[in-house]
């Protein structure tokens, strides 16, 4: 079947990134057939894995893709329409002209059916199938976390890196730079084991809190990173840049260097945010570098969200 999914915040190339890394990971079959912002159609026949995505607002069947408002020609018990704003588009013009294609009563407050409408380069008109706001990103953002500091990053970005890593639900992760602990809240949500460190004995406090408010288990240590140990599907981390996050007074690049040596050791696939090529390099003295997303977050700093494999 043809899915619909509607991208959240327009890194597209990361969005895409992370569809393919569920896929692959999970081992269905996806074709990603084309992206016209905002959405993405997938040709696959299982999206239930899909569920699992950051960068996700919605998944719907496809009913249609095309440049015309379309007569859908469609029965249904009860039903609402609903369109993406768009500024070349008159939302109540689209509603009207769909409707007329739609036997059913309209039921705009509890409807079983949503007709979803994106309009990218075509319109695009799908059966909702799943709705990413169940999963309540928001009530995990910093903002709304017992313990945060600046260096938090959002859950849909934490999701988005653990889905790189390409593994099944269920795999061994390790963030041995855990702060705050968004990655390990996000890999413990999809089915995860996650296993978390950090040097700073606040920031583990911070992880534990944050972990127990949800309910969520991790196993937590304080390591500096060159004493991790053991043996991890992957590790997915956000280490220090040498801004808000401290690195202890050590200079970045050797730590960086550190840690890559170890991360050789325990694991064979790493999803790692760097500040910029350079650090990239390091990364490659001792993994090869499959993919890496620039990702601006304000003007003088771009996060790299880099997929490493051995
Ligand atoms: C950018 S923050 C991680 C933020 C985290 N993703 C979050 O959402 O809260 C980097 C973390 O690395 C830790 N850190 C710095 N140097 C370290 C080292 N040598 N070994 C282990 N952790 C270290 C810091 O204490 C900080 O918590």
């Amino acid at each position: 079947m043809k899915i619909i999914a509607e991208l959240w915040g327009e890194k597209i190339d990361l969005a895409i990134g992370e569809i393919n890394g569920i896929c692959e990971g999970e081992k269905i079959k996806c074709r990603i057939i084309k992206v016209d912002y905002p959405v993405a159609i997938i040709e696959t026949d299982n999206y239930t894995p899909l569920k699992r995505a950051g960068l996700l607002r919605r998944i719907s069947k496809q009913i249609y893709s095309g440049k015309n408002i379309p007569n859908l020609g469609i029965k249904l018990e009860d039903y609402a329409i609903r369109v993406r704003k768009n500024k070349n588009w008159k939302e109540g013009e689209i509603i009207r002209a769909l409707a007329n294609g739609v036997e059913g009563k309209v039921n705009l407050e509890n409807p079983k059916n949503i007709i979803r409408v994106y309009a990218g380069k075509n319109l695009h008109i799908g059966m909702e199938l799943y709705d990413f706001s169940e999963q309540s990103f928001e009530s995990r953002r910093a903002k709304n976390l017992p313990i945060s500091y600046p260096i938090t990053m959002h859950p849909r970005l934490a999701r988005a890196m653990i889905n790189l890593a390409k593994v099944k639900s269920g795999a061994r992760i390790l963030d041995p730079f855990c702060g705050t602990g968004s990655i390990l809240i996000e890999g413990a949500i999809i089915g995860m084991k996650m296993y978390g460190s950090d040097i700073d004995e606040r920031m583990l406090k911070a992880s534990q809190t944050n972990l127990r408010s949800f309910g969520i288990d991790a196993i937590l240590e304080k390591k500096d990173v060159g004493e991790i140990e053991g043996s991890y599907d992957a590790i997915v981390t956000d280490p220090p840049y040498g801004r808000s996050s401290s690195s202890m007074g050590e200079e970045i690049y050797k730590l960086y260097d550190r840690a890559f040596k170890k991360f050789s050791e325990v694991t064979s696939k790493v999803v790692i945010a760097l500040p910029d090529e350079k650090a990239i390099k390091i990364g490659e003295k001792y993994f090869e570098l499959e993919e890496a997303y620039p990702y601006r977050v304000h003007k003088s700093l771009t996060r790299y969200f880099s997929y490493f494999r051995i």
